[in-house]
């Protein structure tokens, strides 16, 4: 049973994180292929305390808004896919609607960000979110052909956590 502000995709179900979401996440971000990008140096890469609390934080934002980052498993078998949904978060000295995506190696290139994306747009406008945003590495392809494909516009570069980063912007 799908509740408010969660998804079901062709593919996914995009869930409001659970207890285990800690040990989901764990593999996930301590992952090197997802982790140079999330923690590129001279970051320090993630811990198990960085993952409890990237945990408790999502869950807070659930109950707060009603909505938040999604934990998404596959709809066929259930394997964890990755972490996606909306998330609020201070953006160039502002609050914005962020998307975030992170998807496990052994499922990447099979369209589950874009999916996920599309899915947490649609939520944002079901919501009455009238803007989200999504930031990466410059030099991140994949995920801005992400957000290429799920229709965000670039708008330019922004400095973020002490780093370069690219802005993008869908008005809803
Ligand atoms: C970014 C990320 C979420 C994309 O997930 P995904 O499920 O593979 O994304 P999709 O399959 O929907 O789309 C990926 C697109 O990027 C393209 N792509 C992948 N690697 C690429 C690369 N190195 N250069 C250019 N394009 C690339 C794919 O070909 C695909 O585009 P296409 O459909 O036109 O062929 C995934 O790579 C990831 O988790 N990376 C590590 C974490 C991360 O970077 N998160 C975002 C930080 S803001």
């Amino acid at each position: 049973m799908i509740g408010s502000g969660e998804a079901v995709t062709a593919d996914l179900l995009c869930l409001r994180p659970g207890a285990k979401v800690a040990d989901d996440y764990e593999s996930l971000f301590t992952d090197p292929a997802v982790e140079r990008w999330l923690r590129p140096e001279p970051m320090a890469p993630f811990s198990r305390h960085d993952m409890e609390r990237m945990a408790r934080r999502d869950q807070a934002h659930w109950d707060q808004h009603g909505f938040g980052p999604w934990s998404v498993r596959e709809r066929e078998g259930g394997a964890f896919v990755g972490r996606g949904g909306l998330a609020w978060a201070a953006v160039n000295g502002k609050l914005e609607v962020e998307l975030p995506w992170a998807v496990m190696p052994s499922s990447q290139n099979r369209g589950y960000a874009t999916e996920m994306a599309i899915a947490a747009i649609r939520t944002a406008r079901e919501f009455g979110v009238e803007r989200v945003v999504s930031l990466t590495l410059p030099a991140n392809r994949a995920s801005r052909r992400v957000m290429d494909k799920a229709g965000l516009r670039y708008v330019g570069e922004i400095e973020h956590v002490g780093l370069p980063h690219v802005l993008y912007e869908l008005n809803l």
